[in-house]
């Protein structure tokens, strides 16, 4: 039986923030939830996430993630005094309980299987995660014997000078005998330099003790303040990096890209300088993206050329071309080869195949047949002030420059929309509209003189 305890109940001082430590982002996604998804594989029987500071806030943000018991620790003294608040719930659990620190988010799940394992092969009452750290300030230190047995962790502001060279640093990840743990966490002290309970005090009363060395320290790296946080996301991002480089995308400037989990490339994608993925992108085999574009919960088929755009919750089909400048906005769904050029912004609208919207437009609440050339400057006039109304331009039509189109409009197939016309009618399939005042020359004009 395994019960896992993510300790979230702390305010993070050092990070100078209003929100909860445990909910600062990383590449998209939470401290809390990384720490979650990294002990996944294990399947626990149990999951409590120990909660205290805004308490209520840490809970809605996992509200979508199943099976999460919640233990209110009120107040917050310390790491030692958080997991005694498991004393009742856990009251005649049998098994190992791992307790993950809420604010060390690069933990890999082969990690922390392996941490499971090796306590329960040795029968130890407690194993916990070290590193050798090149800058441990901050961090518990581990004294162990050659053979991993650990005989204390002491707090780095607790150390003595001589203590503190000691580079094998605690992660703050445990594996413990839950009954042998129960036994002892009444006994902690709050005679330490912060007048707190430590956590990290139950492994010295607890035989046999033992640690387990990680070969990459970066992943025990824990977030107390910014500087900290950014160089875990620089550590999420370039392991998201090297993924994609391993699985066929070329970066032509990789540490200027940044991405998200929930990024998915194809095959032979080639990502220029300065381009951001969020949320759960998808770009198809061949696409070529930037330099400098925005992808967020974007979907791109193949073949797809993205320069200097910006594309938010839209779907792009093969062998689109965009930008550079444009703006895709929620909603939008461009057709296969469709092209959208510079300064063209399109939201909630179906973009047939194949057509073009290349300069200087506004399409919105629209509906564009396959074929269709949207002239320079054309704008959908989608809202009257109160409500928001459709257009629909049927296949194989044009509008000339600078139309406008006060919809509810719609516009039959192959229609042609003269340069400069407000249409507010509906337009039947095969016209022309014109909607202008009509040229007036004058021949032969003078000018009047100065008198
Ligand atoms: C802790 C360890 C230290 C280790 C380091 C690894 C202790 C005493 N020290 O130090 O040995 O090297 O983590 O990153 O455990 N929390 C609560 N309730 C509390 C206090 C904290 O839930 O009353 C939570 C925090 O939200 C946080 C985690 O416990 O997620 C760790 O607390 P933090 O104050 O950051 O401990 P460190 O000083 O980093
Ligand atoms: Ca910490």
């Amino acid at each position: 039986m395994l019960a896992v305890a993510v300790l979230a109940a702390g305010k993070g001082t050092r990070m100078k923030s209003d929100l909860p430590k445990v909910l600062q982002p990383l590449a998209g996604a939470t401290l809390v939830e990384r720490v979650l998804a990294s002990c996944r594989a294990l399947q626990p029987e149990r999951q409590i996430l120990i909660v205290g500071h805004q308490a209520e806030r840490v809970e809605q943000s996992l509200a979508a993630h199943g099976g999460l018991e919640f233990v209110l620790q009120q107040p917050q003294n310390g790491t030692g005094h958080a997991v005694q608040q498991l004393l009742a719930p856990l009251q005649g659990f049998q098994g190992d309980l791992l307790v993950l620190n809420g604010d060390v988010p690069l933990l890999r799940e082969h990690t922390i299987q392996t941490l499971v394992e090796t306590h329960r092969a040795s029968g130890a009452a407690v194993t916990l995660l070290s590193a050798r750290l090149a800058d441990p300030t901050g961090y518990g230190r581990v004294f162990a014997d050659g053979e991993g047995n650990v005989s204390a962790i002491v707090e780095h502001r607790d150390c003595t000078d001589a203590q503190r060279s000691n580079d094998l640093t605690n992660a703050g990840i445990y594996c413990f005998n839950w009954s042998k743990l129960a036994a002892v966490l009444p006994q902690l002290s709050s005679d330490n330099d912060q007048g707190e309970l430590y956590l990290t005090d139950t492994v010295a009363m607890l035989r046999p003790a033992m640690h387990l060395e990680v070969a990459d320290a970066d992943e025990i790296n824990g977030i107390n303040d910014r500087i900290q946080l950014a160089q875990c996301e620089a550590v999420i991002q370039e392991r998201l990096r090297r993924h994609w480089m391993r699985e066929g995308v070329t970066f032509v400037d990789p540490a200027s890209c940044t991405l998200s989990d929930g990024t998915r490339f194809g095959r032979d994608v080639v990502v220029e300088p300065q381009c951001h993925f969020r949320g759960n992108t998808r770009v198809g085999d061949g696409c070529h993206i930037g330099p400098g574009s925005l992808l967020e919960n974007a979907e791109i088929g193949q073949g797809v050329e993205i320069l200097h755009s910006v594309v938010r919750e839209a779907s792009v089909a093969d062998h689109c071309a965009i930008g550079p400048y444009a703006q895709l906005r929620p909603g939008t769904q461009l057709g296969p080869q469709c092209r959208v050029g510079n300064f063209v912004e399109i939201k909630q609208s179906q973009i047939g195949a194949g057509s073009k919207v290349n300069h200087l437009s506004y399409i919105g609440d629209a509906e564009l047949g396959a074929g269709v050339n949207v002239g320079a400057g054309t704008i959908t006039a989608n809202y009257d002030g109160v409500n928001k109304h459709r257009t629909v331009i049927g296949a194989g039509s044009k509008t000339g420059a600078n139309s406008v189109l006060v919809a509810p409009i719609n516009l039959g197939a192959n229609v042609t929309v003269a340069a400069g016309s407000t249409l507010t009618k509906d337009v039947p399939a095969g016209a022309l509209a014109l909607g202008r005042a009509r040229q007036l020359v004058k021949e032969n004009w003078q000018p009047p003189s100065r008198t």
